[in-house]
């Protein structure tokens, strides 16, 4: 199978390329990347007054399968994913049951083998049923294919498993990802602590939650020397520690999600439960240090934290209703239109944001378009506008507080491994 992509804008973090190229892709891998290629392929694209992009990497995303295969499936999520311009996704343990063991890895590895349109990594446990008393068998679990360690949905409650968890990872090189939040200060809440929470009477979830387990945690990291990457940061002094952890020298990453950095508090009322996410939609004022954060380095990677939901499980109470936003069909669109159109980031940091640095952090080989890499890329519209309506998500969760919501830069094509798996021309 031969692919020839004409009139490229290539916007790759890696290499730098200047002006219009052709691409010319056989059995899944860029051969050449030339200013004019006249060579027969069995399919022509022209992406003239588009950009291609190495294909969007989504270190953090809930696929629910197994247990929950009436919010999303491996099948469904892969093809929603593939919508949204990602080729390559690692997905949360927080199923049931949860991958916590071989066997529960290896049977998700087969069904991600049978189902997937893209490539997806499993991201296994820390902790036996996510319940922070004893490690899982991390060595043997990243063996067998398990990219990443993480209780996400969870916090690895005490320090002392975290530390130890920690020191496992170091030992063997692994990744743990963390789900910050200090329960005592957190349970019973469903959306932010402060004036909205005030004005609506609904418990909040205080940003200490969080801030005081990242304190916590990086910490733990800078004793241990260990890596460590934290989840879904979501307030602006979370964002200060981080980047003073990493001055200091602490072995420290981090992510945001398009809806900490796209929506605030401002938008929730009392029925609007597709806002209640966890962590919760935060102040404007978290959100432009978010902003400023991705900026400057301090943040590494936007991850989607992609959580569909069933209907029946997204009430209209806001304390019954589930948390979660099903993000990763809209994630590139807002975050072009949250970042590059504002000027804060160019298309080409978007692309780090969203490919080469997650890829790096997860040790993946992705996120480049470079001759001899295999061709996962995404073709991109910046100009077309998308109006989201959650009854056409691909996801099986339409719970997504961006429906009606106008945006700029629009996804036309996704290519894995070689192979058109989305297109939208
Ligand atoms: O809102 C969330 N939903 N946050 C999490 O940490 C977990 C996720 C889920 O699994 O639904």
């Amino acid at each position: 199978m031969e692919l020839l992509i004409k009139n490229c804008s290539i916007e790759d973090p890696v290499n730098r390329y200047e002006g219009i190229k052709d691409i010319y892709i056989e059995d899944g891998v860029i051969k050449r990347i030339e200013p004019s290629i006249k060579q027969e392929a069995d399919k022509t694209i022209d992406a003239k007054g588009l950009y291609i992009l190495p294909g969007l990497v989504d270190m953090h995303a809930h696929f629910r399968e197994p247990g929950f295969e009436h919010k999303e499936t491996v099948y469904s999520g892969s093809r929603a994913a593939a919508r949204g311009g990602f080729t390559t996704v690692c997905c949360m343990p927080n199923t049931n049951p949860v991958i916590d063991n071989l066997s529960s890895l290896q049977k998700l590895l087969d069904i991600i083998k049978k189902d997937s349109v893209i490539n997806i990594n499993p991201i296994a446990a820390v902790s036996r049923g996510q319940k922070s008393l004893e490690l899982t068998e991390m060595k043997q679990l990243s063996e067998m294919g398990a990219v990443a360690f993480s209780d996400d949905g969870r916090p690895v409650m005490t320090a002392a498993i975290m530390r130890e968890a920690l020191l496992a990872a170091k030992a063997n090189d692994l990744l743990i990802i963390d789900h910050c939040e200090e329960l005592s200060l957190a349970e019973g809440g469903a959306i932010n602590y402060g004036k909205k929470a005030e004005e609506l009477g609904i418990k909040g979830i205080h940003p200490l939650s969080e801030e005081l387990n990242i304190m916590r945690d990086i910490m733990i990291a800078e004793e241990t020397g260990s890596r460590i990457h934290i989840a879904h940061v979501s307030t602006a002094k979370s964002a200060g520690l981080i980047r003073d952890a990493k001055r200091r020298g602490v072995k420290i990453t981090c992510e945001v999600t398009p809806h900490h950095i796209g929506l605030t508090e401002d938008i929730i009322t009392l029925s609007f439960t597709d806002c209640k996410v966890n962590p919760p939609l935060r102040t404007s004022e978290d959100a432009e240090a978010l902003k400023k954060a991705l900026k400057n380095g301090t943040i590494d990677a936007i991850a989607t934290d992609h959580a569909p939901h069933h209907k029946d499980d997204k009430s209209e109470d806001f304390y019954s209703s589930a948390f979660g936003i099903s993000g990763i069909e809209t994630a590139f669109s807002v975050c072009y239109t949250e970042l590059v159109e504002t000027g804060i980031l160019t298309m080409k940091e978007l692309a780090a944001a969203m490919s080469s640095n997650p890829s790096k952090i997860m040790g993946l080989n992705a996120g480049e378009i470079s001759i001899g890499k295999k061709a996962d890329l995404v073709i991109v519209d910046a100009a077309r506008g998308i109006t989201v309506d959650r009854r056409n998500l691909v996801s099986k969760g339409k719970n997504t507080p961006f429906h009606g919501r106008h945006y700029k830069g629009d996804i036309v094509y996704t290519i894995v491994n070689g192979r058109i798996v989305y297109e939208n021309i």
